[in-house]
């Protein structure tokens, strides 16, 4: 048995830390031998976890690549406003690396980040968590088979759900793009951007245009009795679906993003300083009306292919439940799915059924991990990529992104300047 691949984690948030993860399910395979983090807490706390040495704690990545420590990739899980920075540094040092998605905030960045992976030889795998979820991993093979024939439509949906929604889109970083870098069609939705180019990756996406806007997350929608803060001066609270005790405390939905506000160790569990966090400082106990939010809320996006396929995507924000459907129709029959349920739908014509057609239902296990089981696969593909191993049909380097990343740059400028987009051709 070979030793484990040794990788530095960059950033040390909530996304650095699901990846390192990995390295305490198969140590034989995957070992954290450095951190560069500029919060010391997380930076610290990180390094106990997964058993870094002190002198191999580093506040940034520049005095992490200062030392010239010896590793074989990164991860690189820096916000998405620090990525084309780092990104360029890390490559330039010659180091492969895992970035988190969207690569980067715009396609100049992109076209830049992809010249120099080529130019340098560099492995850059992109955290497309969406192609490891064996919900879409089976759908994908099924349309390989050909046995719903050539695929000319495609509609796929994100229903964030409204505390999903409140929670990182309108009171957190990603709730307002000038804070976090990027459009909300890049931070939640490059994912189903990327699947959609995976499943029709037969054709290249031609045409893009969209409509979207932010319609109930604004203070117009202020309610009467409502206050700045759910737990300081709000009066109906108790009955508001967003409060923020109910929602982080009471029921302790998202609350590890409540918690990141808590910056020491002894307290951070407590559920007092939770409660007075969101009494002060703490972004969590905003209410949703008074957030300073500025992405969509609801977006389409739809894509003309050059072999004349066209899809829609919708993001829906502030849904009752939380989903993500894809109905893929081919010349042959369709695939209807719902990821969070894992369950989809394989049905072709049939003159000879009472309903007129077949349908097999296909159930996946989703196995209780994030994204449907993608984040630890991910991983475990990550260090095989970087190994030399055997790659899958998941693996998703720089140069295999770079569609699904145009049509969400390409929408967001369709959407405001009211014009239909031409794809740019790599
Ligand atoms: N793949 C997914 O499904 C998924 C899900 C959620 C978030 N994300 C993305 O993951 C990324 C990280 O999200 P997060 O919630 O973990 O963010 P976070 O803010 O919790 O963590 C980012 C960390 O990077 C650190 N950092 C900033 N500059 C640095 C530097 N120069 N060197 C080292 N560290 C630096 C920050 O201090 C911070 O602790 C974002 O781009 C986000 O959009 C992806």
């Amino acid at each position: 048995m070979g030793k484990p691949v040794e990788i530095a984690v960059i950033g040390c948030g909530n996304r650095g830390r699901v990846y390192a993860e990995y390295a305490l399910k198969r140590p034989d395979k995957m070992k954290i031998t450095a951190v560069a983090e500029p919060n010391e807490y997380r930076r610290n706390m990180t390094g106990e976890i997964f058993g870094v040495a002190e002198n191999r704690r580093f506040d940034s990545l520049d005095s992490f690549l200062a030392v010239g420590i010896q590793v074989d990739a990164v991860i690189n899980a820096t916000m998405d406003r620090d990525h084309f920075e780092t990104a360029r540094k890390i490559i330039a040092a010659g180091i492969d690396m895992l970035i988190e998605k969207p690569i980067c905030l715009n396609k100049a960045e992109l076209m830049e980040l992809h010249r120099l992976s080529v130019e340098k030889g560099s492995k850059v795998m992109v955290c497309h968590v969406l192609r490891y979820a064996p919900f879409y991993v089976e759908i994908k093979k099924r349309i390989l088979s050909g046995e719903i024939g050539k695929v000319y439509s495609m509609v796929t949906e994100e229903n964030v759900s409204f505390h999903h929604f409140s929670t990182a889109f309108v009171r957190d970083k990603w709730g307002n793009s000038d804070v976090c870098g990027s459009q909300i069609m890049m931070s939640k939705c490059c994912h189903d951007l990327d699947i959609i180019t995976w499943m029709k990756n037969d054709s290249t996406p031609a045409y893009v245009a969209s409509m979207g806007g932010l319609f109930n997350y604004i203070d117009e929608n202020f309610p009467r009795g409502a206050g700045n803060r759910c737990t300081v001066d709000c009066e109906i609270a108790e009955n508001c679906e967003y409060d923020a005790r109910q929602m982080y405390v009471k029921y302790g939905k998202w609350n590890y993003y409540a918690r990141e506000h808590l910056d020491s160790y002894e307290d951070r569990e407590s559920e007092d300083r939770l409660m007075q966090s969101l009494s002060e400082g703490n972004p969590f106990g905003k209410c949703v009306w008074k957030c300073n939010n500025n992405v969509n809320d609801h977006q389409t996006v739809m894509i003309e292919f050059e072999d004349g396929c066209t899809v829609s995507h919708n993001l829906l924000g502030g849904t009752a439940k939380p989903e993500r459907t894809i109905h893929v129709v081919g010349t042959k029959g369709e695939i209807y799915g719902e990821m969070e349920a894992g369950v989809f739908y394989v049905r072709k014509p049939d003159l000879s059924k009472l309903q007129m057609f077949t349908e097999e239902m296909v159930d996946v296990n989703t196995g209780g991990d994030g994204h449907g089981g993608g984040d630890s696969r991910l991983a475990a593909d990550f260090i095989e990529y970087i190994s030399g191993g055997s790659t899958s049909i998941s693996t998703t380097d720089i140069g295999d992104s770079i569609y699904g990343h145009l049509i969400g740059f390409n929408a967001h400028e369709a959407m405001t300047e009211r014009k239909i987009m031409k794809m740019e051709r790599l």
